[in-house]
């Protein structure tokens, strides 16, 4: 299998944009594409703000900053990762769609380029199906924010070939992160733990037992955690929390799993957390403000 030099990332949102920044800032030649150039520029100035605040913070040297962001070259076709050696999709947490991205990228990739999928919860061995090379597709899960953290989870599918997940396991180590193993189960090991507390944090809430002060307060004295669950699932996106619960429920079939219905309408009102503007917190003013 060829050496990894270029990766091409498909989405540039929160995830998609801290995969870029490390990838780039570790050498590696990056396109990054979303569905429109507004979205990759956006995606574009975020890494640059956080590039930015390293050097401030002596992570890096500002030669460092420009070097990785010339590195990242903006992309609003997939014909443009046509010589890219991994492609890793880190678009929205959606089986049809992502199902949708493969089949539309993967005729103009290279024959033996690695594809990768950034899914917090969805089957591997289910996307694999929906490409063109299931033996060379496997699970490479970041966690956010990524340029700080240190975990990489590495989901193998049921025909994901020992050299593929030996080059993800190579690139996850470029990377200077630590790459750990999970089964192909529903949400694999962090979310299948981490989801089920926030959505019976969300219960708690709904239930009235707490405000979301009180809730996120009582788990961050009380079981020392460095942030609450509700301020987390605002971070995560309330979307991305919603199908993650939606997965392992339909997946599991066990209703210890069910979605909490006021986490359903938080999402149906457009109420999706940090990235857009209100969550269980509303950060349109200069602190954020519970809203319940
Ligand atoms: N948010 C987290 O904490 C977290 C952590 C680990 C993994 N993930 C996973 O990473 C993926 C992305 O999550 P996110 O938080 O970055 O979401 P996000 O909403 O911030 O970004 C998703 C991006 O995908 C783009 N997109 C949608 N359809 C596309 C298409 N057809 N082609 C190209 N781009 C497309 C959107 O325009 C958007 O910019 C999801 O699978 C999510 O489960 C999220």
């Amino acid at each position: 299998m060829a050496d990894i030099r270029k990766i091409g990332i498909i989405g540039a949102g929160q995830m998609g944009n801290g995969i870029a920044h490390v990838c780039a800032a570790a050498g590696f030649d990056v396109r990054l594409n979303d569905l429109t150039m507004d979205k990759v520029r956006s995606g574009l100035a975020t890494i640059n703000g956080n590039m930015a605040r390293q050097v401030a913070k002596d992570i890096m040297t500002e030669e460092e900053r420009k070097a990785a962001l010339d590195r990242i070259h903006p992309s609003d076709s997939y014909d443009t990762l046509a010589d890219c050696d991994l492609v890793i999709e880190a678009a929205s947490e959606s089986e049809d769609l992502k199902r949708k991205i493969f089949q539309e990228a993967c005729p103009v990739l290279k024959p033996d380029a690695i594809v990768a999928s950034n899914t917090s919860s969805i089957s591997i061995t289910r996307l694999a199906a929906a490409t063109d090379r299931p033996e060379r597709f496997i699970g490479i899960h970041f966690m956010n924010p990524v340029p700080l953290m240190q975990l990489v989870e590495l989901i193998r599918g049921i025909a994901t070939a020992d050299e593929t997940y030996e080059a993800a396991k190579t690139f996850v180590s470029a990377l200077n992160k630590t790459p750990t193993v999970s089964e192909d189960f529903p949400a694999f090991i962090v979310n299948r733990i981490l989801l089920p507390m926030i959505n019976e944090a969300i219960y708690t809430l709904y239930e009235g037992v707490g405000s979301v002060e009180a809730i996120d307060t009582a788990m961050r004295l009380g079981a020392n955690h460095p942030m609450g669950p509700l301020q987390l699932a605002d971070f995560i996106g309330l979307d991305t929390c919603l199908s993650i619960m939606q997965v392992l429920h339909e997946g599991l079939a066990d209703t210890k799993y069910r979605p909490c219905p006021l986490l359903v309408k938080y999402v149906e009102a457009g109420w999706l957390g940090r990235k857009t503007q209100r969550g269980f917190y509303d950060y349109r003013g200069e602190t954020p403000v519970p809203t319940r």
